[in-house]
């Protein structure tokens, strides 16, 4: 067997939240280029539905599950339930649906109850759903992956940002908890942190955001899925625990994200 056979995903099957834009996206095809199966997961059809016509057409399976809110556990339940009946058996779930942003800007005293519980709900109770409603597949089928998105601000606080640094630190727990508990399970857990992958197509903003990282620019959509290839392969048979950051030396410069951009550059 040569080094890239390890990143064969042949006859494995993912569920990923949020697959139908952005990261998690990526993250489906390139794990369909790996050879995997897709179950994606999102509240809007057409999403759901669009990369499900690009996975079919690498000749993977796919199966989407529109209206999944991840926010409910009894839709989580119904959806793992659904999943692992269409697809026999799952080996990997990445939780990646995930919402930023909630009450940003505000005052801790302006929060409102809402905010908090958006913002702590889509981000952590989200991925605690998920990998609870999953374990006892993986417990009953000799193991499984779990992938958890979380986030530079898992890492670090900022001003006038509260819900999503404590959800996402909270999912860089839930990972560590995750991979301490089933160890001995063949269930590994990790996680992704990202650092700067804007949406926007303005190349003016991408070039701003980009000159204050200290790669000198963002990061690109499509770099993630090689990660989460990695992730889900007997590559990693050994990684458990552990976030990874992908985030062009950010986090490790100490400048970005933090709400209070340094001026000085020494
Ligand atoms: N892009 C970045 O720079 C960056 C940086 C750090 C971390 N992250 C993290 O990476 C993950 C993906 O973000 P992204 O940038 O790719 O953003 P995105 O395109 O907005 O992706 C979020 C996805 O999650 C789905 N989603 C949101 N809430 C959901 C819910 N309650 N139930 C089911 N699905 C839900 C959305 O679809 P529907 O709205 O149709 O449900 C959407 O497809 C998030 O966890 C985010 O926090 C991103």
């Amino acid at each position: 067997m040569g080094i890239l056979d390890e990143f064969d995903l042949s006859g494995q099957a993912a569920i990923i939240t949020g697959a139908g834009t952005g990261l998690g996206r990526e993250m489906a095809l390139s794990l369909a280029d790996a050879g995997c199966d897709i179950v994606g997961v999102g509240r809007r059809p057409e999403p759901i539905e669009s990369v499900g016509d690009e996975i079919r057409s690498r000749g993977r399976r796919y199966f989407g599950i529109p209206g999944g809110d991840v926010t409910s556990s009894t839709r989580v339940n119904e959806i793992v339930a659904e999943a692992i009946q269409e697809m026999g058996r799952i080996t990997l779930i990445i939780n990646n649906a995930g919402l930023g942003g909630t009450g940003r800007g505000k005052t801790l005293p302006e929060l409102t109850d809402e905010d908090w519980h958006s913002g702590i709900e889509s981000n952590l109770y989200s991925a605690f759903y998920c990998s609870r409603a999953i374990i006892p597949h993986y417990l009953d089928n000799g193991g499984g992956r779990v992938i958890n998105v979380t986030s530079g601000w898992g890492y670090r606080g900022g001003r006038n940002n509260f819900m999503y640094p404590i959800a996402k630190g909270g999912v860089i727990q839930l990972t560590k908890a995750l991979a301490m508990t089933y160890a001995r399970d063949n269930i590994r857990a990790s996680c992704i942190a990202p650092g700067l992958f804007p949406k926007t197509d303005d190349e003016a903003m991408l070039e701003q955001l980009g000159s204050r990282q200290p790669a000198g620019r963002i990061g690109f959509m499509p770099e993630m899925g090689p990660l989460a290839v990695f992730l889900a392969s007997t590559a990693s048979d050994y990684l458990s625990g552990e976030t990874i950051l992908m985030d062009g030396g950010s986090i490790a410069a100490g400048l970005t994200p933090a709400g209070i951009i340094p001026q000085s550059e020494s």
